[in-house]
């Protein structure tokens, strides 16, 4: 029996990169979209980006902040309130503070942690309920080649370890989840064209491509976008637990 097309969507950090190309992919599905991120301007910009989507309450962008426990709490109090349930939860907002290992501040590794690892899961807490009202729930987070590879170019040891640290929390939420016929499976890209990057994207896609085991292609957010959608769909109905690699073959080398 196929699971019914996604049709309540939240996609957190949705306004930039990887997480603009979710939204746009499940508004193109067909899927409510909530999501929501700080900067009010990129809020506004993606707002812009589908106009007939915002009119048409298809997509909710709002403001909001990924650590904050009473706005979680709204947000998914505002879900259940529209739609009363949740198919697909993507923990996609995520943070990279570019300190040497040994000089970063206790703080930038509480901050990276809070927004990377435990909002993840603070989120996923807090929407079980919702999740649970679906035919096909599922959960996403977004981890990184950084999880399993301390490359000496990733200079962020906080986020390689909050990656790490989400992974085990994929599997270990697939586990206590899987018993409510909820899914939760990882998307692990590798060096992705995206904002997150800042001043050092082109530089950065370039290099890394160069790397690539498959034919020097730079991943896109559109790519990410795919395999998401793949581990979202009915296809995947008995995966759970697991991380799918989006690299071109990075991590391999
Ligand atoms: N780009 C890559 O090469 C790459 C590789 C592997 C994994 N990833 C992962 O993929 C995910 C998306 O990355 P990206 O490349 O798309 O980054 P990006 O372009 O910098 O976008 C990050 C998004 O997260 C939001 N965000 C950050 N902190 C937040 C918070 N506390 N609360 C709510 N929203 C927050 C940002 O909006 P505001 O700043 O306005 O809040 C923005 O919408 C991240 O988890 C990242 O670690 C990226």
């Amino acid at each position: 029996m196929s699971a019914p097309t996604p049709r309540v969507v939240c996609v957190s950090g949705g306004t930039s990169g990887i997480g603009a190309a979710l939204v746009g992919r499940f508004l193109e599905l067909g899927a409510r979209v909530y999501t929501f991120g700080r900067d009010p301007a990129r809020l506004a910009r993606l707002r812009a980006a589908y106009p007939e989507a915002v009119v048409g309450e298809r997509l909710l962008a709002l403001t909001g902040d990924a650590t904050d426990a009473a706005f979680r709490s709204r947000l998914v109090e505002e879900i259940r309130t529209r739609d009363g349930r949740l198919d697909v939860l993507i923990n996609n907002a995520g943070v990279i503070l570019d300190v040497g290992t040994l000089e970063a501040e206790l703080e930038q590794w509480r901050a990276t942690l809070e927004v990377n690892l435990v909002a993840p899961f603070a989120l996923t807490q807090c929407a079980a309920p919702l999740l649970e009202h679906s035919a096909a729930p599922v959960v996403i987070n977004l981890s990184s080649a950084c999880a399993g590879h301390p490359f000496a170019s990733c200079t962020s040891t906080s986020y390689s370890v909050s990656k790490a640290g989400l992974d085990m929390l994929t599997q270990r939420l697939a586990l206590a989840l899987g018993e409510r016929g909820i899914r939760v499976n990882g998307v692990a890209p590798g060096v992705v064209d995206s904002e997150m990057w800042g001043e050092a994207r082109a530089l950065m896609a370039e290099t890394v491509a160069r790397r690539h085991v498959l034919g020097g292609e730079v991943v896109r957010p559109e790519d990410v976008a795919d395999a998401v959608e793949f581990l979202a769909s009915a296809r995947a109905r008995l995966i759970t637990g697991a991380t799918l690699k989006v690299d071109a073959g990075y991590t391999l080398g």
